[in-house]
């Protein structure tokens, strides 16, 4: 949450970071801000909203020479948490009477008693935030050597953090440091730039260093120097970002989200490619970096992770008990780690997670390896914190996503999912031939992707028969249930329709109370076992007069029989039925939302990567 660019070196700095703001408007756009340092001034312009308006008041405010002059700035593009989304609360904070300027990302945990310590000595807040005390703080230490401030002051400070800050009196310096909120630093040619997502740079270098917890550098157009926080110098190597501009671009598509589901048959073949072994009929998941033997040791599995990657880690629960007889336990990485869990060496603990950076996924992470379970990491975004911490995983591969709402990586998760339980199944009682099977399957997953795609008219046709609800029920039995949630989170996020998922047996516990004719149920309908069992529930749904939007196998007269409106799936395996099935909700949510005029790529109060407890 939040996004920080900066750039120092020899072009105009404006431009670069508003580019760069633009890219990380998905991490925050409640408000946004830049400084720009000019012949030894600093100029500070904020605005509440998106960029885009920020781009405006620029125009507006700033003549274009002015604008031009500046070889050096930062940016910032908000997630609220302490405060309103006001213009004073915006980032960058400013103190030293204007001279320095600071963006962060993060939560300083005891800013209210600094702030009480800071007033005494003088200094007058302006913000509700809690970033606007690390402003002060870094000023206050500030004797001539900005880096050593920044050191000082963040040995002061409780919370999570990634900053970025300038000054008047340090001209060609940005300070960065980081604790718990990622920041990135790309090399350029006689240029240096930061920013808290690769993104944001990669148009400009492909070459960069993923600052690690408690690294604070110096950072000048000849690139930067780290060091820890006592002033030690800490090396760290520098990696090729490998994926190509186009990536984090909409490529003619009207939304992200929308772009982010069409690319799934290519992303998807990017997730399996090179890690199905034919000839064993297994997985080669190099990443996990344990022996046949060590992964048959393993006695249980819990998966930790949030919101869609929770729902695919409760896919996984059918898929590791189902094909590697091993126990699992998918659990919300925040609860899991307040729990006080039962973990420890014969236990491995998988970490799903889109960004790497989620807070409560992290500190899940951590908790288990405190407690000497074995931890993987299931990350997109390469280099990420819970991937290093992690020590050992498989990378998704299914580039980047920038929609907030999560849908390639979901698809992506759950096939990783099934070729670890393909390789623990392996490990174990799995046959050769049953292994071939599902390598045969998991191969075909990007061309079961595409039928669906080929549905899309015929979705957003049904999508405008409902797009006017205001609650939605999702129900789905066995494996499919987590894909019944995975639909209702994705309408309820991007449309703010009222979507509740069940298990389709569970609906008339209670939640059968609700239906009418207003109450429309998505029910998962697929040709695979429990299905008859849902047709009932269908029934029963609609002897409460509620419509039924059932999600079929092609060619199952039975299943479109009972239903009032039919999206049609390619006939898969009760393995990767999840997958198909979770492309036509994330296209039936888009056009509901869509129709509806939501802001589909940024939808209200969310932020791509929730990096707050
Ligand atoms: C929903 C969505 C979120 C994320 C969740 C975890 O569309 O995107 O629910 O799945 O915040 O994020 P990651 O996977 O980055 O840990």
């Amino acid at each position: 949450m939040c996004g920080i660019v900066g750039y120092v070196g020899k072009r105009s700095a404006c431009d670069i970071l508003i580019n760069g703001l633009r890219r990380l408007e998905y991490r925050g756009y409640d408000s946004a801000g830049v400084a720009l340092l000019t012949h030894e001034r600093l100029l500070v312009v904020k605005q509440t909203g998106k960029v885009a308006l920020l781009e405006k008041r620029l125009a507006e405010t700033v003549p274009a020479a002015v604008r031009e002059q500046a070889r050096i700035g930062i940016a910032h593009t908000r997630w609220a948490t302490h405060g309103l989304p006001t213009e004073a609360n915006a980032h960058p904070h400013v103190a030293d009477g204007g001279q320095l300027a600071l963006v962060h990302n993060g939560i300083i945990e005891n800013y209210a008693t600094l702030r009480r310590q800071l007033e005494t000595r003088g200094c007058v807040f302006v913000s509700q935030t809690d970033t606007e005390v690390l402003a002060h703080l870094v000023s206050t230490f500030d004797t001539g050597d900005l880096l050593a401030a920044v050191s000082q002051a963040l040995k002061r400070v409780e919370g999570t953090y990634g900053i970025a800050v300038v000054s008047t009196r340090h001209p060609g310096q940005i300070v960065v440091a980081r604790k718990g909120s990622p920041l990135v630093v790309g090399i350029g040619d006689n240029e240096t730039l930061i920013a808290s997502d690769v993104s944001a740079i990669v148009a400009h270098t492909r070459q960069v260093i993923y600052l690690q917890d408690g690294d604070v550098a110096l950072v000048t157009a000849e690139g930067p120097q780290i060091y820890t926080l006592d002033n030690m110098p800490v090396d760290r190597a520098v990696a090729n970002v490998e994926w190509e501009i186009g990536a984090a671009e909409k490529g003619g598509y009207e939304h992200f989200m929308l772009k982010e589901i069409f690319e799934q048959p290519a992303a998807l073949q990017n997730t399996i490619r090179g890690r199905l072994d034919l000839t064993l009929s297994t997985a080669i998941l190099s990443g996990l970096s344990l022996s046949p033997r060590e992964l048959a040791a393993i006695q249980r599995l819990v998966i930790v992770a949030c919101g869609t990657s929770l729902h695919a880690g409760m896919v996984g629960k059918y898929l590791f008990e189902g094909l590697a007889d091993l126990p699992t336990d998918p659990e919300q990485a925040a609860e899991f780690r307040y729990c006080n869990p039962i973990i420890g060496p014969d236990d491995l603990v998988i970490a799903i997670s889109q960004s790497g950076e989620t807070a409560d996924t992290l500190a899940a992470v951590r908790e288990s390896i405190q407690k000497g379970a074995l931890v993987a990491g299931l990350c997109n975004v390469v280099g990420s914190t819970i991937a290093r911490e992690a020590g050992r995983g498989v990378y998704l591969h299914a580039g980047p996503e920038i929609g907030v709402a999560s849908t390639k990586a979901f698809t992506a998760q759950v096939t990783v999912l099934l070729m670890m339980a393909l390789k623990l199944g392996r490990c174990r009682r799995l046959s050769r031939e049953t292994g071939r099977t599902l390598c045969e399957e998991i191969v075909n997953i990007p061309a079961m992707i595409q039928k669906v795609l080929a549905q899309n008219e015929a979705i957003a046709a049904i999508a405008a028969k409902y797009a006017h609800v205001n609650n939605a029920f999702f129900i789905g039995r066995g494996i499919l249930y987590p894909t019944a949630l995975e639909g209702a989170l994705k309408l309820k996020e991007i449309s703010y329709i009222h979507a509740e998922g069940y298990q389709a047996a569970e609906l008339k516990h209670g939640p059968i109370a609700l239906l009418d004719e207003n109450m429309p149920v998505i029910a998962l309908l697929n040709d695979i076992p429990g299905k008859e069992k849902t047709l009932g529930n269908v029934q029963e749904c609609r002897a409460r007069r509620a419509p039924v939007i059932g999600i079929v196998t092609e060619g199952d007269t039975e299943a479109e029989q009972g239903v009032n409106d039919v999206i049609r799936l390619p006939r898969t395996s009760v393995y990767t039925a999840p997958v198909v099935t979770a492309v036509a909700l994330q296209l039936f949510a888009y056009h509901v939302a869509r129709l509806r005029g939501c802001e589909i790529d940024q939808p209200r109060n969310l932020a791509k990567s929730v990096t707050v407890e």
